[in-house]
């Protein structure tokens, strides 16, 4: 047991989906139900190969005969698994507030052009770098990413995320048509470079591949089917496109699918609607699209602040899980506008108020660590402190500065603590990151004392 380390702090994860009794109150001192674990003074044991050991109150584990001062401590900070980004794109991180478009103006203006600089696998790989580093600084220990069209980037950023040892799920982006001309590929040549990217990557290390046709405006039919094919020959693929995020998209799709019963159908012909299909937005969705997305078990990705940023519109996320639909939640960086989760939730809270709904932070805490991890079907690995999982975890510092001291100060609850984390946090709340009980770099130092 040597080569065990301990990390001492407040400790909180979830063991499943918290269904608070009191939604609206997060100041209700009965803090919903048993679905999370909280240690006010708590340790989490990582073994040497970087998997929980055990996560208990400190109390509970010296009377075993852990020596807590051999523990690495963060008093007055919250350690928690790491956050899970469902829908982010690495090479849009040069362009992300890029002012004044909605989303097709915003592609060809924006997205476009610097999607086109990672053909040079030089200049990827430093993006592919940076994007890591921004990530854990962040606090988001796992994600699914789009890549570009070019098999170099998808390249670059696989092997930087196997250099860290971090569970990524990612894909070449497949895109035949409605794009500049160099910036194509073709059914045939994107058949193949998927190929090569799946037997390389897919499975390597903590590594996933998804396909990813960008959207049904920029692939043919026949590419769609490629992708449909490929999905059902390779075991544990994923998929990520996005669907129904902008009116004029939606238009679009119906003129060119003229065929197609309606967004959703577009995909579901070519058979690219399975439980690990991850579709971006679907805010435009019908019911019958609803219930079709629960048949199939494909999730929905709702991004808040790239809804926000492009003018898209709001998500009815009751009337998705009404339907059955799961729901997960992503940046969608660089349409969206901060990498970090808290932020997202914070957006995703402000959303749904919109629309008289309403989000607890125990499901909100939830819903970023486990619920994504289980979205993305990798529940059995990350997602919680359950001994053997991977240690991807986070540090947070809850009184970052000094509006959030005070509200911290001011709250009574678990719930009110964090919910205050969601609404006024970001990435300055991350002290440390660590993944499978290394640290990475890229962080702020551990103040003193924090209260
Ligand atoms: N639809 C097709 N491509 C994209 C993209 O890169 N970002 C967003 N938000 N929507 C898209
Ligand atoms: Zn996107």
């Amino acid at each position: 047991m040597n080569d065990v380390k301990g990390y001492r702090g407040q400790l909180l994860h979830f063991t499943g989906e918290p269904k608070p009794t009191d939604k609206r109150s997060p100041t209700n001192k009965k803090d919903g139900d048993d679905h999370y674990v909280y240690h006010e003074d708590g340790v989490l044991l990582v073994s040497g190969s970087g998997h929980v050991v055990a996560a208990d109150s400190a109390e509970a584990l010296a009377a075993e005969g852990l020596d807590l001062t051999r523990c690495e401590h963060f008093p007055g900070h919250l350690i928690m698994p790491g956050m899970v980004d469902t829908h982010i794109h690495y090479p849009q991180t040069g362009v992300i507030a890029s002012y004044g478009e909605q989303l097709i103006d915003w592609l060809n203006q924006y997205t476009f052009p610097e999607e086109q600089r990672f053909a040079d696998l030089e200049f990827a790989a430093s993006q592919a770098e940076q994007f890591l580093n921004l990530l854990m600084d962040h606090g988001t220990t796992t994600a699914m990413v789009y890549t570009t069209v070019h098999p170099q980037s998808t390249e670059a950023f696989f092997s930087a995320a196997q250099q860290r040892g971090a569970r990524m799920i990612a894909g070449k982006v497949m895109m035949d048509r409605n794009a500049p001309p160099a910036f194509l590929d073709t059914p045939k040549s994107s058949e193949l470079d998927c190929r090569q990217l799946i037997e390389r990557w897919h499975g390597t290390d903590r590594l996933h591949y998804a396909l990813t046709p960008r959207f049904a405006p920029t692939s043919t039919a026949e590419q769609l089917a490629v992708a449909g094919t490929l999905l059902r020959e390779y075991e544990g693929l994923y998929l990520q496109t996005h669907i129904s995020e902008n009116k004029a998209e939606m238009a679009w799709v119906a003129e060119l699918f003229p065929d197609a019963r309606d967004y959703l159908d577009v995909y579901d012909r070519y058979g690219l609607l399975n439980e690990r299909s991850v579709l971006g937005h679907g805010i435009y969705l019908n019911d019958r699209e609803r219930q079709r997305l629960a048949e199939t078990g494909a999730r929905v990705a709702f991004c808040p602040t790239s809804n926000l940023f492009l003018g898209s519109g709001l998500l009815d996320r009751r009337a998705l899980a009404d339907a059955g639909v799961d729901v997960c939640l992503a940046t969608d960086v660089g349409g969206g506008t901060s990498f970090s989760m808290l932020r997202t939730l914070s957006e995703a809270y402000k959303v749904m108020q919109l629309q008289h709904q309403s989000l607890h932070p125990l499901e909100a805490l939830y819903w970023v660590t486990l619920g994504n991890a289980r979205s993305l079907g990798l529940d059995h690995r990350i997602g919680n402190f359950a001994k053997g999982k991977e240690a991807d975890f986070i540090v947070l510092d809850l009184n970052a500065d000094a509006l959030q001291g005070y509200r911290q100060s001011r709250a009574v609850t678990l719930s009110e603590k964090l919910f205050a984390l969601m609404t006024l946090g970001d990435r300055h709340n991350v002290v440390q990151t660590y993944l499978m009980g290394h640290r990475q770099a890229g962080y702020q130092t551990v103040k003193g004392d924090a209260r």
